[in-house]
């Protein structure tokens, strides 16, 4: 028949194309989700991978905390007197324009220098995290010169999170960590244009050095308030909320298949739509 072979011919063509968009759109998102990292796998590699002669974490301990080595005391006094004394002062002492470092521990310049907050650009504001001027090698250097300036504070924790427990993790973050950060992580602003800023981009040792820091004005939590096995715990969680478990990780608010499936449709009935309005301009 004629009528039918021709309907035929233009009904198959943009529905065709309608399913093949479709699926186009899925297999994409599936790869998305597929290439996400699933919780527990190492993504800090960057800090923990470095050995220095120090602790390696491969044992049961939740925490382990790293060895500076004193061979590079030199190199960082050179990188620091470059970057950093014109407000810190030669010997980290503070001057008008920056506090005193002296035994804050290698711990708290970590965070400061690794999260890119330091040097600073503008004293003004608040610091903030980007990415660090410096290599990892570079910036222990630092942390050995600062340290061996004088003695004090916490040194460099490196998280096992093979020894930390997720669901624990959950909920100390959110009784001391989801008033500021809020419960996903993302961040809030707090009273006085001060913020608190999103968690994603913080390591391991980021995360565990912020908590027993207190950087800027976060409450510092020391061993009275959490253990090192609570902190391992909280780390966890917070890695957790990086990569929440592959619920359909195409960065869609990570709301999972509810949204993967509404955008399948958007793209879908879309398809359909422009078949529809071509069909008809061409019957017409
Ligand atoms: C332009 C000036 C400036 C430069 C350069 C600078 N800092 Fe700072 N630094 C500051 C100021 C101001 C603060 C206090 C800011 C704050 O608390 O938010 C600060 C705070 C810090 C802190 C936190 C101190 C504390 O009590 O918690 C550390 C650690 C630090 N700086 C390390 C460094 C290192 C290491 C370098 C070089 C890589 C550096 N800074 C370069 C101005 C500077
Ligand atoms: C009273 C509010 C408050 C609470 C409670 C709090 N924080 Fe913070 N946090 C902040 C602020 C403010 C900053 C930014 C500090 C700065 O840059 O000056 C911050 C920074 C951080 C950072 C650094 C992120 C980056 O930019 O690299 C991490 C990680 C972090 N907090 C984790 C935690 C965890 C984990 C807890 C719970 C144990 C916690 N915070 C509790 C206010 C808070």
């Amino acid at each position: 028949m004629k009528f039918g072979k021709k309907l035929g011919g233009r009904v198959l063509f943009p529905v065709a194309l309608g399913v093949a968009a479709s699926v186009t759109g899925m297999a994409l998102f599936s790869q998305g989700a597929a290439a996400a990292t699933t919780p527990g796998s190492s993504n800090s590699s960057s800090t923990n991978s470095v050995t220095y002669g120090g602790t390696s974490g491969a044992g049961k301990a939740p925490i382990t905390y790293l060895k500076l080595d004193p061979s590079t005391i030199a190199l960082g006094k050179t990188l620091f007197v470059e970057n950093c004394s014109s407000c810190h002062g030669d010997t980290a002492a503070g001057t008008s324009r920056a506090p005193n470092l002296q035994g804050l521990g290698a711990a708290t310049i970590d965070f400061w220098i690794s999260t890119g907050r330091m040097p600073l650009a503008d004293p003004t504001v608040q610091a903030t995290e980007k990415p660090s001027r410096f290599t990892r090698a570079q910036e222990l250097a630092i942390d050995a010169y600062v340290s061996s300036l004088a003695p004090g504070g916490p040194a460099i924790p490196q998280v096992n999170l093979g020894a930390a427990s997720l669901s624990a993790g959950q909920g100390l973050f959110s009784t001391n960590c989801a008033a500021c950060h809020t419960i996903t992580g993302v961040g809030d602003a707090l009273a006085g244009g001060v913020y608190a800023p999103s968690l994603y981009p913080a390591t391991t040792t980021q995360i565990a050095e912020a908590v027993r820091t207190g950087p800027g004005n976060m409450p510092r939590f020391g061993t009275g308030n959490l253990s090192t096995q609570q902190v391992a715990d909280i780390v966890k969680y917070v890695k957790y909320l990086q990569h929440p478990n592959n619920a359909g990780g195409i960065g869609l608010g990570h709301v999972g298949p509810v949204t993967e499936g509404f955008v399948g449709i958007l793209i879908g009935l879309g398809s359909l739509m422009i078949a529809g309005y071509w069909i008809g301009g061409r019957a017409r």
